[in-house]
């Protein structure tokens, strides 16, 4: 994509893992590091996009030009995006967001004992679906698809359930996705295919600016 051709349109982007409180100390969480929303969230910004990027606890510097808010939990990570949703060209959700997150928080740490220690987890919100579904739905919903079996039929599947334009689906393993500098992604929209090889999460995030700029020309040439 050329330095201007996202000019003048704002992209909310989600990024990292979210954390799911246990007790004052503990939580649920994953292994997400933020670096693929967060190199795509510079080269959006790069191609001349406002970009607000919700991160989730991750070790990372925020990209240059891009606005970053800092969450932790996915009710929050929720509250963040739909705050800044209205007027946005596009909504991108990179996040590794945590399906479950326990029905208890206690006030005290759990203590230690013999006894098994069973956990009671609710249902998350699901960002990308309420997104997708709000009436000021961005005209651009990309998902993220991370998947360790039958990526395109889950990918395509995630893409038709949640009214997605775009995904983009990665095979967890092999030195790849979750934590790693690389990554290798297969895009998906309704009727065309990418498949972007391994390469660093930077220089896919490139390839990826350049497949949502192509997407947007068709929508308003359609
Ligand atoms: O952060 P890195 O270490 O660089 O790793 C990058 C990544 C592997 C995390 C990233 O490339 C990726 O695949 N992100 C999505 C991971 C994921 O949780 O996928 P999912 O299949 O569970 O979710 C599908 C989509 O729904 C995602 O866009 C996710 O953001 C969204 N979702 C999921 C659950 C939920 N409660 N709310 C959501 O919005």
């Amino acid at each position: 994509a050329s330095r201007d051709s996202l000019a003048g349109r704002r992209f909310v982007l989600t990024a990292g893992p979210t954390q799911e409180p246990l007790d004052p100390v503990r939580f649920l969480g994953n292994r997400s590091s933020g670096r693929m929303g967060f190199a795509l969230a510079g080269a959006l910004a790069r191609a001349g996009a406002d970009v607000d990027l919700v991160a989730g606890p991750v070790q990372l510097t925020t990209p240059p030009g891009v606005k970053r808010t800092d969450v932790q939990t996915a009710e929050e990570m929720l509250a963040a995006v739909l705050a800044r949703l209205e007027g946005a060209t596009g909504f991108i959700g990179v996040a590794a967001v945590a399906d479950y997150r326990p029905v208890d928080v206690a006030t005290h740490k759990i203590k230690k004992s013999d006894a098994v220690l069973e956990l009671r987890l609710q249902p998350n919100p699901d960002i990308l679906a309420r997104v997708a579904s709000d009436p000021r739905r961005p005209e651009l919903v990309m998902g993220f698809a991370a998947e360790t079996r039958d990526l395109e039929t889950a990918a395509r599947g995630k893409l038709a359930a949640k009214d997605l334009d775009l995904i983009a689906a990665n095979r967890v393993g092999e030195g790849l996705a979750f934590d790693q500098p690389d990554n290798a992604l297969e895009v998906f929209s309704a009727d065309q295919c990418w498949t972007l090889p391994r390469q660093s999460k930077q220089l896919l995030a490139e390839r990826l600016v350049d497949i949502i700029v192509e997407t947007l020309d068709r929508h308003s040439t359609d």
